[in-house]
């Protein structure tokens, strides 16, 4: 069911869109792509790298990658994950943390290994941030670079935590949250008043180094900022926009998350 959406002659990129029913049959494909991947590494003796992104979006995903690890002995002996993004700062035993949401969704139903995953670390000093994330940066390199990499959209048409002003050459770093994104995260703290201002996220020339990246995003609530993505050219005040530059791009919508998009195609 992958259509393409056709843009203007002013703006030459075609990205690839797959659109679904619902997030349900999406997430369960997705979840099967990324098993069918490991599953191939696995035949090859290698590991994969998957870069993994919070947010309700992902929950399907990884509740259907559980599911095949509990029922058709799925192993994640093989992979190694990098988060992309953590508030700062953020004690990781905070249930707000995207460790504890990465651990509550995915991680505590699963054979990884405990040493193969990364999250950035939102307990640092800030002296000590510009070292860890050019770290986190060579270890990315140092395992061969992302295979897969998840992502959701913000409202603010953020990636990560890379909010409009970012650039197509940024790299993991220290960012000041956008007020639409500490609102929309106000539910999960209480109150917006506790949403932290800063968050430590991979850049946008990290993301899309991946070798394949799926960008999903399901409901109502996000067609607008898909329909601005799909149609805007490409620039930082819309982050997402950035991704229509590269080819091992896909965007993954639900009939709802599509449903202002014009001209596409069967
Ligand atoms: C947060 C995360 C993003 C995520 C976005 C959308 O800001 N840092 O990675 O894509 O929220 O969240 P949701 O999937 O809940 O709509």
């Amino acid at each position: 069911m992958v259509k393409n959406f056709p843009l203007e002659q002013s703006n030459p990129e075609r990205p690839v869109i797959s659109v679904y029913p619902d997030a349900k049959a999406a997430s369960v494909d997705v979840a099967q792509r990324i098993a069918s991947l490991i599953r191939a590494k696995q035949r090859d003796n290698k590991q994969i790298v998957l870069g993994l992104a919070t947010g309700s979006t992902p929950i399907y995903v990884y509740e259907e990658l559980v599911r095949l690890h509990r029922e058709e002995e799925l192993s994640f002996n093989n992979v190694i994950s990098f988060n992309l993004d953590e508030y700062f700062p953020m004690q990781p035993d905070s249930s707000q943390s995207y460790v504890a949401f990465m651990k509550k969704y995915l991680f505590d139903h699963i054979d990884i290994k405990p040493e193969n995953v990364h999250i950035p670390d939102g307990t640092l000093a800030r002296a000590e941030i510009e070292a860890y994330c050019s770290a986190y940066e060579n270890k990315i390199k140092a395992v061969g670079g992302i295979d897969i990499q998840l992502l959701g959209i913000g409202r603010t048409g953020h990636i990560g935590f890379n909010e409009p002003g970012a650039t197509r050459f940024s790299k993991t770093r220290l960012v000041e949250l956008n007020d639409l994104t500490r609102t929309d995260a106000a539910p999960a703290f209480g109150s917006k008043e506790y949403v932290p201002t800063e968050a430590i996220t991979m850049g946008i020339d990290t993301i899309m180094a991946a070798r394949k990246i799926l960008l999903m995003a399901w409901g109502r609530g996000k067609a607008e900022i898909v329909q601005k993505t799909m149609e805007t050219e490409v620039t930082a005040t819309i982050p997402a926009t950035f991704l229509k530059t590269c080819e091992q791009v896909e965007f993954v919508l639900d009939n709802e998350a599509a449903s202002l998009l014009t001209g596409l195609e069967a």
